[in-house]
């Protein structure tokens, strides 16, 4: 049998009994189990550290299953497949009796996705036809990009990784919430909200996208109200002129270092050496969206790698997938941005 086939036969047996496979995504990395077993979606709450009242994303391979898992659906939503799916789009919609609550922390809706990745699809097809799918890393951590960042956060408390390599995207799915009159973005992603909105015609954006969240303001995704992302020193994103920002910067890490404390700057690679840090890390050109989302995760890894105690970011405004970006760098640094 070849090494694949193993694998994928391997992968079956696992989540046949209930068992938790990590599996590459054209987004991030996914900790796989059958979404219609409770005891399988308790065991990936648990796996992650995760609350149980953050719903799991079901994935599937075929438009065809949706009907099983999902009732009520709008005419938008299949618009939204065929333009979309397979790909890094994921929709709410209400749920049938199928889902159990456990899948959806206790909610009455389902998140549902058709990932575009060769092998997510075909372990969907193999090991599914419902698979739920969080991201792969340890619960508050980014979102893993390569087979080692999930071995990182999960050795030893999954049967199986299936390292397919890093990923392409780097950034989680676009969620849209079509359980309402009005379409409704509740986390930017790689599909961006003017091309959701040339599909729907129109589209409401959760306030707490790119605003913080709080008491009188929830966010409808409830993994979003969680802590995310954050590396384990201070984070803050700095904001205005390029040369203002630079400066600011600079004394701050100057400062820093004369008190002894690691520093390290997050930065398109067209400023990189105007900056002086124990660290510089540039993320991509600012003419790469593409790129800046695809190196974010493991940008905010490597902080956590290198000790860095004081995080400096600049901001990142690219059209397209910027507000996705924005999204996850302002949810690092707990929303702590200074205009300079
Ligand atoms: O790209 C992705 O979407 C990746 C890959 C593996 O497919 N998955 C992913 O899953 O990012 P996760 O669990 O890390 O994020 C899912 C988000 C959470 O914020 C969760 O609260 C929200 O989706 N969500 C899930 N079901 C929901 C529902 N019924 N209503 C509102 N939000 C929901
Ligand atoms: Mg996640």
């Amino acid at each position: 049998m070849p090494e694949d086939e193993k694998v994928m036969a391997l992968a079956l047996d696992i989540i046949k009994k209930g068992g938790l496979v990590a599996i590459p995504t054209e987004t991030v990395y996914g900790l796989a189990g059958n979404a219609l077993d409770p005891l399988s979606s308790g065991k990936i709450y648990a796996a992650k550290g995760r609350p149980s009242d953050n719903p799991l994303i079901v994935h599937i391979a075929d438009t065809g299953d949706l009907p099983v898992i999902a009732a009520d659906i709008p005419k938008e939503a299949y618009a939204l497949a065929d333009a979309f799916w397979p790909g890094p789009l994921t929709m709410i919609l209400h749920k049938t009796d199928a889902v159990p609550k456990e899948t959806t922390g206790g909610l009455d809706t389902v998140a549902v996705r058709m990932p575009s990745d060769n092998i997510a699809s075909e372990f969907i097809r193999i090991c599914g036809p419902f698979i739920a799918a969080p991201s792969a890393n340890a619960s508050g951590r980014p979102s893993c990009t390569t087979a080692e960042h999930v071995y990182e956060d999960l050795k030893g408390k999954i049967e199986l990784i299936i390292d397919g390599g890093p990923v392409g995207i780097g950034l989680e799915s676009t969620i849209v919430d079509l359980t309402e009159d009005i379409p409704c973005l509740l986390r930017p992603g790689y599909i961006d909200p003017e091309k959701i909105k040339q599909v729907t015609g129109r589209l409401n954006i959760d306030p707490t996208v790119l605003g913080a969240a709080s008491k009188d303001l929830r966010p409808k995704a409830p993994g979003m109200k969680y802590r995310h992302y954050a590396p384990k020193g201070d984070m803050v994103i700095v904001s205005g002129d390029r040369d203002k920002v630079i400066s600011y910067i600079n004394s701050k890490c100057e400062e820093a270092g004369r008190q002894g404390i690691n520093t390290a700057v997050l930065c398109i690679s067209e400023d990189k050496p105007f900056y002086k840090s124990s660290f510089i890390c540039d993320i991509g050109s600012a003419d790469d969206g593409d790129l800046i989302a695809h190196n974010l995760f493991s940008a905010l890894r490597e902080f956590d790698e290198r000790g860095a105690k004081l995080i400096f970011s600049e901001t990142f405004d690219i059209p397209g997938i910027g507000m996705a970006v924005m999204n996850r760098l302002l949810k690092a640094a707990g929303h702590k941005i200074i205009n300079v």
